[in-house]
């Protein structure tokens, strides 16, 4: 009998789009193999969500991105039904998208991490946060949205009610400096380094997943000890937020200030995106393993706690 997969797609976090666009391009490369696929368009609505998935699939692929799909909310639900999903678990998912208690743990097996602290909009109007420049970084969304460069006052966001929509607290990590790298991780191994060469400014959600402005380089033209670091930093950071099947670290790389230069972990993405354009399924391709093959390779390696 063949194996079924369920592959749960689209969600509403703010990532809704990218997740429909990942999740089609799965749909794609099981189609026509020996997997029996279905794709379920995830609604706020787990007693729904629970009937789309009855009955059972063997193996439930997660291509949700952001708020519940890639939170532990999602992989929770699918603890309590016993099925076997891709990607990490419920602790590893939950811990990765709460940036700060991630860096305790990155910092605590000696990766270095932007120096942060938490604030408050009272802190902003009383000028009691580190100077500029710096990073505001909601507390836990995802895609860049909401991430705001501070470079200097004019990019300060407006202080007035109605207009912060950063929630109540918000994370400020101070500016990093220089080149953006990422590695994919697949199981144990690093698949490479990738440079993300924005075209112009700031690396944001646009260049990020639509209009594929941003220039990929692999492998990432950097020295050699720098592409060796990243590529241990992101298995370490992987394995200490105990994470399972494919993750994605996305660093900053600054070599202005010494020579090789300093890299900086910002984050570990527990649901990377898998569209046609996207970094993972490019690094995987690289390492000659081709879409259909990370795809099989992820259903391979579905797991449940419970
Ligand atoms: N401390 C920082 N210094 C410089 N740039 C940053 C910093 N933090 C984030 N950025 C920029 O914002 C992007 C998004 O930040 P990141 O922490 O990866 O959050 P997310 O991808 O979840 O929105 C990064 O890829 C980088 O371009
Ligand atoms: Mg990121």
């Amino acid at each position: 009998m063949s194996t079924s997969v369920a592959v749960l797609m689209g969600g509403w976090s703010s990532e809704r789009e990218v997740s429909l666009v990942s999740g089609g391009a799965i749909v794609d490369a099981l189609a026509n193999t020996e997997f029996d696929v279905r794709a379920i368009d995830v609604q706020r609505d787990v007693a729904g969500l629970v009937g789309k998935l009855t009955p059972a699939p063997d193996v439930v692929l997660n291509a949700l991105h952001g708020r519940y799909g890639e939170d532990g909310c999602i992989q929770g639900v699918l603890e309590c039904l016993g099925l076997k999903y891709t990607h990490s678990g419920v602790m590893a998912s939950a811990l990765a998208m709460d940036k700060p208690m991630a860096k305790r743990l990155f910092e605590s097996v000696g990766i270095p991490c932007a120096p942060h602290e938490i604030a408050t909009r009272a802190d902003f109007k009383a000028g009691s946060v580190m100077d500029k420049p710096f990073v505001i970084k909601p507390m836990n969304e995802g895609s860049s949205v909401g991430v705001t460069v501070v470079l200097d006052d004019s990019h300060l966001p407006s202080l007035d009610d109605g207009s912060w929509t950063f929630g109540d607290t918000v994370m400020v990590e101070k500016y990093i400096p220089g080149r953006e790298l990422t590695v994919a991780v697949m199981g144990d191994r690093a698949l490479g380094v990738t440079e993300i060469k924005p075209v112009s400014g700031f690396y944001d959600y646009t260049a990020k997943y639509t209009d594929g402005k941003a220039e990929h380089l692999i492998p990432a033209p950097v020295p050699e000890e720098i592409y060796t670091a990243a590529m241990d930093y992101a298995v370490r950071a992987h394995n200490t937020l105990g994470c399972r099947g494919v993750s994605r670290a996305d660093f900053r790389y600054d070599d202005s200030q010494n020579d090789p230069g300093d890299l900086i972990l910002l984050e570990v993405n527990t649901q990377p995106g898998m569209t046609p354009l996207s970094l993972v399924p490019e690094q995987a391709a690289h390492a000659g393993i081709n879409f259909s093959d990370l795809v099989r390779w992820m259903v391979e390696n579905a797991s449940c706690d419970g």
